[in-house]
């Protein structure tokens, strides 16, 4: 995934369930395609394969299992979601905590199989430990934020900057995404100037009465 970027998780919400989330990853698409700009989607896990197949940008998972592929049941393998050819994964989403020796081995297997991930935090000191099972991508998301109407980057610029400056310290590889209440173009263009490579967002993409409109808004802050 090129950033600066734009990755919009699908969540579960209702609202792109079934066709609704195909079409809306086609439009990710056109808008991504027309305006030369990197948008990701992360759409819900039944519809993984198919909106690999139907689009050209980068299609992530929302989550994996750190699993070996065997006898299990209800598990997303890191190689189930390379075997439908999508990019990467999200890793211990808010709404999907994960301990942080499971974070550490879905990271490594990730890795080793050529899947991206990016890995989720709630605060710059578990964004620090995550750093350091060396994700491609921490983002970070004060939960109390997520789903709301003010960005992180408006209600608490402090926690991008620092994650970005603290995460360079300890392992430069690692590019940080910010997330929680990005709605719109100065969201994104207050990320990038606070050092974030890139938003993470849901709900302000996912619930917009006019899902076109609210995408090449966002894009202007690019
Ligand atoms: O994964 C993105 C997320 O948790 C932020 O959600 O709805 O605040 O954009 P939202």
């Amino acid at each position: 995934m090129k950033t600066p970027a734009i990755v919009i998780n699908f969540k579960a919400y209702p609202q792109v369930v079934g066709e609704k989330g195909l079409e809306l990853a086609k439009l990710c698409d056109s808008v991504a395609k027309k305006n030369n700009v990197e948008i990701v989607v992360v759409p819900q896990m039944v519809d993984l394969g198919l909106i690999v197949k139907s689009v050209d940008i980068p299609v992530f998972s929302q989550h994996v299992d750190p699993v070996e592929p065997s006898g299990k049941t209800g598990h997303v393998t890191p190689e189930s979601v390379k075997g439908v050819n999508a990019s990467g994964t999200l890793i211990n989403h808010s709404e999907k905590r994960m301990r942080i020796a499971d974070i550490d081995s879905a990271v490594k297997k990730c890795r080793e199989i050529g899947l991206e991930t990016i890995v989720c935090s709630n605060n710059l000191d578990v964004s620090k430990a995550c750093s350091l099972t060396n994700p491609d991508f921490v983002a970070v998301e004060p939960p109390e934020l997520i789903g709301g109407d003010v960005s992180v980057t408006a209600a608490n610029p402090e926690i991008v900057k620092t994650t970005v400056n603290e995460i360079k310290k300890i392992n430069p590889n690692v590019k940080v995404l910010c997330g929680a209440g990005v709605k719109n173009g100065n969201d994104v263009k207050k990320a990038l100037e606070l050092g974030a490579e890139g938003v993470l967002l849901a709900s302000g993409v996912v619930k917009a009465k006019n899902q076109k409109d609210v995408l090449e808004d966002l894009i202007k802050g690019i």
